[in-house]
């Protein structure tokens, strides 16, 4: 990005304050070349902001990507505009989204494919760990192992794109259904997350697609009411996500900021409305924050149907309409499209600039270039097409060539390290008396509705089904299950072992209704009562309560008040309250979150002490489900067309960040979590990296990831972590800053700023540093519109959690 672009952004933004007027007119710009969406209500936007504009969208220069620039810029000089406007839009095809090829120029087409946790639309495949699982590791390691395997997958496939991962929603709202689909509410953790993965999924040679940008905090309302044609007529807005500029840049768009300077050739805009704007259709976010400030090099990419606009939506940066047609998932395959024809007929007529449409498509085949697509990439596995049930071949119409062998196998040894990763996002949150792990028990009883099998396989991706264990969510983060292994199976081949008896229970509602010890043999009490709870979640409906399903909550107290060792197991989408936590005869509490297709070799394995659990929550358990604030805006029962209105009042006071401010105690904080041994912190040192370390960062030329001044390390802070308990284990020392007071209100009180996952053997101890970046120091200025390091004293803290600190170091950063 020039340096002068970007000053026409901070002036816009600049201005909003005072010159309101112009930025309803660009809302308004936006939203008038449709007729079928009314003018946004201004009255509504007085009162909470409004998108300024920020056009026109910038050109890609492809930093960091010369090759790929190059070879894209050489491919569309070769098309014709109806080429072009194919390239940036989605057509019914075998894969969940599809451009199609251009056989004269050797170019197969591309084949984007569902979802961060797995190819959904394949058979012979993977499902990993979800997201939520991958952010409870804290575990670096795990994070790039796993988006390289899931990479390797998708392109054995054929699959040229990944849609994934997830850093939106970023779990403002503990109720939000998509949650675990992300990996945590803190967007440090996330933020290294998104890195990770991307990294890691494009070294294999597959494009990630980071989503939903921006402010993708809830499935209700999420789209916005259609008429009875499902296609254009909108009788009611999607919700608006009202957003100020600090809290977009310190919590929403923090991640994606990692996942641009980690190269992610594409990002997906979302479905609900900012500051009263479709998200697919804002200048502000989209060629403001994103391809300005962020520097973001490669295309954006609608949600499925998130597509509201043809040209306008073209000139507030989308780059490429999924999956084509119009209507609330763009299913509406065929002739109507707000891009296809459309944009050739744009172009034709003068209204849309020919060097904007080139733009679009040099972003989408940039990173193809740059990731060596052109080489030699895989087939689309035929069978993609069969399975595909979002648009199967009767809504096919154009060609397609699916040519390569069918039901290729792709999972490879995936399987081991699903184990691992299944093990490594489990939580131990209670261990009474080494309760865990177990000893070699010989009567062990099992209750609970998650255990065993579904009655029908094909039920595991759907919601309410009461038998059988939950892997992983619903929605088009799901995965498809070529096996799965249960928590009852792996613990009777285990208990084998020990010539145990296994009894079970699986009906929840006779075992709360029961007294338990008529429903298992009567003459001795089980040696240990293991509970398996679940709790599901899914795209398109936030969650009722934080409970588990189906009673849990009476499962334990019925277990527990006969059995003196109850040890309650959750899969689940994330937060539960457990209010059970206390009782004296639950004995321990693993979270075990939505571990994949492992599920039940990852809890033996932790059962049983093969692996020390080293999961740490990436999120708060509140004492109550009503404690957490920023609850989903829902129950807007009037029908005007701008009545869904989400304020994002709460600010920065999110998931911890709101429980420490307000000084309110909570069951499990942020970042807690137990082992089988035990560590010590001790010895923070802290030292700055540079000299005369100034308060502004350097304007330097934007890159990927926005300046690259606030990439630079300027501190470095050092602790010793021991094992000092009798077996080995994984330590997860967590670095928490508190800025100093002449930060502006509302700033938290702590904010996670670094982490490492240590093993160490029983004794061993090792060096741990953190390096802290510029970003890492500073808050966002809205009135600088920059990133700015406070002076005074900052405080340094690193421990066990959130709320388990054990060492402090303070130090002045500016002005020394
Ligand atoms: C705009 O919103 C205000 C405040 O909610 C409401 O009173 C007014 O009727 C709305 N105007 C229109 C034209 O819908
Ligand atoms: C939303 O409105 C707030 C308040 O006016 C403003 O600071 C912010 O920049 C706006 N963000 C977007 C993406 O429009
Ligand atoms: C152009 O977009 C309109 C909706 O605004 C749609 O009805 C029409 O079918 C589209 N034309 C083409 C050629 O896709
Ligand atoms: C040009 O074509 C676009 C896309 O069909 C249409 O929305 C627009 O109204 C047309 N403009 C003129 C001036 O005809
Ligand atoms: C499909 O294959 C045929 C024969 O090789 C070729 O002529 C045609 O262009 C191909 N079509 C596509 C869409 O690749
Ligand atoms: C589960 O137990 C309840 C309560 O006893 C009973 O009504 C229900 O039929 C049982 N379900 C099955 C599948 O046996
Ligand atoms: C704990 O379990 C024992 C049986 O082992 C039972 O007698 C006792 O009442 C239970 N305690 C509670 C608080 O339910
Ligand atoms: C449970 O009760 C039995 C029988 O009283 C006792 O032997 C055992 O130690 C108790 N277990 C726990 C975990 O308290
Ligand atoms: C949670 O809070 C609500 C509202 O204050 C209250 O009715 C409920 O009893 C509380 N639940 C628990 C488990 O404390
Ligand atoms: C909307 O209706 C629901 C169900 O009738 C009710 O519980 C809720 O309070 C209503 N919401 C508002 C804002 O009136
Ligand atoms: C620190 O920066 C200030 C302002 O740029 C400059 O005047 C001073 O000489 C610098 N000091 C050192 C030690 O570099
Ligand atoms: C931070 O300190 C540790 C321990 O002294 C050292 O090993 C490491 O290289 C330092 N990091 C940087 C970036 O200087």
């Amino acid at each position: 990005m020039s340096p002068s672009f970007l000053s026409v952004i901070l002036s816009g933004s600049a201005l909003l304050g005072a010159v309101n007027a112009q930025a309803y007119n660009a809302v308004g710009r936006a939203e008038e070349a449709f007729s079928h969406i009314q003018p946004v209500n201004t009255t509504i936007l007085t009162e909470h902001g409004s998108s300024p504009p920020v056009y026109p969208s910038p050109k890609t220069t492809g930093r960091g990507w010369k090759m790929g620039l190059e070879k894209a810029k050489a491919f569309v000089a070769q098309l014709t505009i109806e080429e072009k406007a194919d390239m940036v839009t989605g057509q019914a095809g075998p894969c969940v989204g599809n451009i199609v090829a251009i056989p004269r120029l050797g170019f197969p087409g591309l084949c984007l494919q569902d979802g961060p946790l797995a190819i959904r639309v394949a058979d012979y495949a993977s499902v990993f760990s979800s997201g939520v699982s991958v952010g409870a590791t804290w575990d670096k390691a795990v994070m790039y192992e796993r988006g390289q395997a899931m990479g390797e997958e998708f392109k054995a496939k054929g699959a040229q794109v990944m849609l994934g991962p997830v850093a939106g929603p970023l779990g403002r709202s503990a109720y939000a259904g998509r949650n675990w689909e992300g990996f945590s509410s803190d967007p440090y953790l996330s933020g290294i997350a998104m890195e990770l993965t991307i990294t890691a999924a494009q070294d294999a040679g597959v494009q990630a697609c980071a989503k939903h940008w921006v402010g993708n905090e809830q499935e209700t309302q999420r789209n916005p009411i259609y008429g009875t044609d499902d296609t254009t007529a909108t009788v009611q807005n999607a919700v608006s996500s009202n957003i100020d500029d600090r809290t977009m840049h310190e919590l929403y768009m923090w991640p994606f900021a990692n996942a641009v300077k980690a190269g992610a050739a594409s990002l997906m805009c979302s479905y609900q409305r900012i500051n009263g704007s479709y998200g697919c259709q804002n200048s502000k976010s989209q060629n403001g924050l994103l391809k300005g400030e962020l520097g973001f090099q490669g295309y954006v990419m609608s949600d499925w149907g998130a597509t509201h606009t043809g040209v306008a939506a073209i000139e507030a940066g989308l780059d490429m309409d999924m999956p084509g047609g119009l209507g609330s998932y763009g299913q509406n395959f065929g002739i109507p499209s707000y891009f296809g024809g459309n944009v050739t007929l744009a172009a034709n007529n003068g209204s849309l600039d020919m060097s904007r449409i080139d733009d679009m498509v040099i972003r989408i085949m940039t990173p193809y270039f740059e990731l060596g697509q052109d080489q030699g990439f895989p087939s689309v596995d035929p069978s993609t097409a069969d399975l595909n049930s979002f648009s199967p071949r009767s809504t096919w119409t154009r060609e397609y060539n699916l040519t390569g062998e069918v039901s290729r196998d792709v999972r490879g040894n995936h399987g081991e390290l699903i184990r691992r990763h299944g093990a490594a996002g489990s939580v131990l949150l209670k261990n009474v008396d080494r309760a865990l792990p177990l000893k070699a028990p010989r009567n062990i009883a099992i209750f609970g509705n998650d255990a065993a099998d579904p009655l029908r396989s094909s039920v595991l991706n759907q919601n309410n089904y009461e038998y059988g264990t939950i892997l992983a969510g619903g929605g088009s983060g799901t995965g498809q299950f070529s096996y799965f292994i249960t928590p009852l199976r792996a613990i009777q081949d285990r208990a084998a072992q020990d010539g145990a008896i296994v009894q079970f229970v699986l009906n929840n509602t006779l075992i709360a209704s029961s007294n338990v010890s008529a429903l298992v043999l009567p003459q001795r009490v089980p040696d240990v009562c293991i509970v398996m709870l679940k709790t599901w979640a899914e795209e398109a409906a936030d969650r009722d309560h934080l409970a588990s399903d189906w009673d849990g909550d009476g499962v334990v107290e019925s277990v527990a008040s006969y059995c003196n060792n109850t040890v309650v197991i959750t899969h689940s989408a994330g937060i539960n309250t457990l209010p059970w936590s206390d009782h004296p005869n639950v004995t321990a509490i693993l979270a075990a979150h939505f571990p994949g297709q492992e599920s039940g070799h990852s809890l033996v394995d932790i059962l049983y002490g093969d692996v020390s659990p080293s999961g740490h929550l990436p999120y708060t358990i509140a004492m109550n489900g009503t404690d957490y604030n920023a609850l989903p805006t829902t129950g807007i029962n009037t029908t005007g067309y701008d009545d869904w209105q989400s304020w994002f009042d709460e600010k920065l006071e999110i998931d911890y960040r709101y429980f420490d401010l307000q000084n309110i105690s909570v069951r499990y904080e942020f970042g807690f979590g137990l082992s089988y041994t035990t560590f010590e912190i001790s010895d923070i040192q802290a030292s700055p990296l540079e000299s005369n370390i100034t308060s502004m960062p350097e304007d330097l030329p934007i890159q990927p990831g926005g300046n690259p001044a606030l990439w630079e390390s300027l501190y470095n802070v050092t602790v010793s972590v021991s094992n000092t308990g009798d077996v080995a284990g994984a330590a997860v020392p967590q670095l928490y800053v508190g800025l100093p007071s002449s930060a502006p209100a509302g700033t938290p009180i702590r904010q996670l700023r670094g982490f490492e996952k240590v093993y160490l053997e029983k004794g061993e101890s090792q060096t741990v540093s953190f390096e802290l970046m510029r970003r890492d120091l500073s808050y966002w200025d809205i009135v600088s519109q920059q990133w700015v390091i406070p002076t005074g004293e900052f405080n340094v803290w690193v421990g066990h959690s959130s709320r388990d600190l054990k060492v402090q170091e303070r130090f002045t950063v500016v002005g020394q």
